[in-house]
């Protein structure tokens, strides 16, 4: 008898935890097509910004109160998206040919950092077909002048104002950067989520010394950098009730093994399918079969949460102490 991959994330049933992260490569219905025949879990669209949504009710002239007047930045120039989703009308034409022609949950995205006007899209994404809605808030607080406790405010106001317009399972993908991340996490769910995404991979811009200006810096992740989400989801697990989902630096089945031990109910690839194509999938699902199977597991919900923090012998190992022994047990060439 084969281990059992189901798994429940936002209250849907996943055939399995593998989920497809919001990126260019679920911008095409080919591409949402080959994932879906591969076996995915489910799919998050690339997000649809706030930016964008204003910037385009301005310019057609129906702003309404979705709040282009106070943008400057919207109403000028908004970088072209030919390869990304185009626009808000071809963006609900997608939902609505994704979850029409495949068999696995498409879930939307949005991506802003108000609670003003362009929240109704949600409510469009939600009459185009969306199984459910993944917000993305996107937010570095860089004003000296705002306290923490007002930036978390705002993004609890923004879920709070989503969380209105629509009637669907809601994420809320976060960043790592709150001073106590487990009370915020238990603030949005409070606030209307469902689950959280652990975490938003900031960009982190660079210089150019030729040109002495500031260059963005995209770049695809490594599977180290997937510690972070994964102790963070162990911290989390035992603390909130919503679904949690893991995000950034999964590549590996021991990576995808390592973040469910910890508590994710899914977990999310991205820069993996954007660097080996939609076929990555099929291959990890069975490698993750084989794990649960060799290691005696009955499927991914027996595994899931089992080395949280609240679960592990030596809770201190993702804890400060950890780090004290860490540094005292660092061996090198120099010393
Ligand atoms: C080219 C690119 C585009 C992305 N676009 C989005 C997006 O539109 N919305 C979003 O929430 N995340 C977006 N992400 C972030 C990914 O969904 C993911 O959270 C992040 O890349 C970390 O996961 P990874 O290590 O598997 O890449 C994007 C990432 C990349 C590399």
């Amino acid at each position: 008898m084969g281990v059992d991959l189901k798994t429940e994330y936002l209250g849907l049933q996943l055939r399995n935890p593998l989920v497809a992260g919001a990126s260019p490569l679920t911008a095409s219905l080919a591409n949402l097509k080959a994932l879906d025949d591969a076996g995915i879990g489910a799919i998050v669209l690339p997000s649809l910004f706030e930016e964008q949504i204003v910037h385009e009710e301005s310019q057609v002239g129906g702003l309404g109160d979705i709040g282009a007047e106070s943008y400057g930045e919207a109403l000028g120039y908004f970088p072209p998206m030919d390869n990304y989703n185009t626009g808000t009308d071809h963006y609900l034409e997608l939902v609505r040919s994704a979850s029409e022609s495949l068999s696995t949950p498409v879930i939307a995205s949005l991506n802003g950092t108000t609670d003003r006007g362009w929240v109704r899209y949600a409510k469009c994404l939600e009459e185009a077909g969306a199984t459910a809605l993944e917000l993305n808030i996107y937010l570095l607080a860089t004003d000296a002048a705002v306290t923490g406790a007002e930036i978390e405010e705002r993004c609890l106001n923004v879920v709070r104002a989503v969380r209105a317009e629509i009637s669907l399972p809601l994420a809320v993908k976060i960043g790592p950067f709150f001073s106590s991340i487990a009370n915020m996490a238990r603030r949005f769910e409070e606030a209307g989520a469902n689950g959280l995404v652990v975490f938003n991979r900031f960009l982190q811009p660079d210089i150019d010394l030729e040109s002495l200006t500031v260059v963005p810096g995209l770049e695809l992740s490594h599977s180290f950098e997937s510690r972070l989400p994964m102790r963070w989801l162990a911290i989390l697990r035992d603390q909130v009730k919503c679904s949690l989902a893991a995000t950034t630096g999964i590549y590996s089945v021991e990576d995808v093994i390592k973040q469910i031990l910890c508590g994710a109910d899914a977990v999310m690839l991205a820069s993996l399918l954007l660097r080996h194509g939609p076929d990555a999938v099929a291959g990890l699902q069975r490698r993750l079969s084989a794990w649960l199977e060799e290691n005696e597991y009955r499927g991914v919900r027996q595994m899931r949460g089992s080395m949280s923090l609240a679960k592990v012998p030596d809770p201190s190992a993702y804890e400060r102490a950890n780090y004290v022994k860490n540094l005292v047990a660092y061996s090198g060439p120099h010393i």
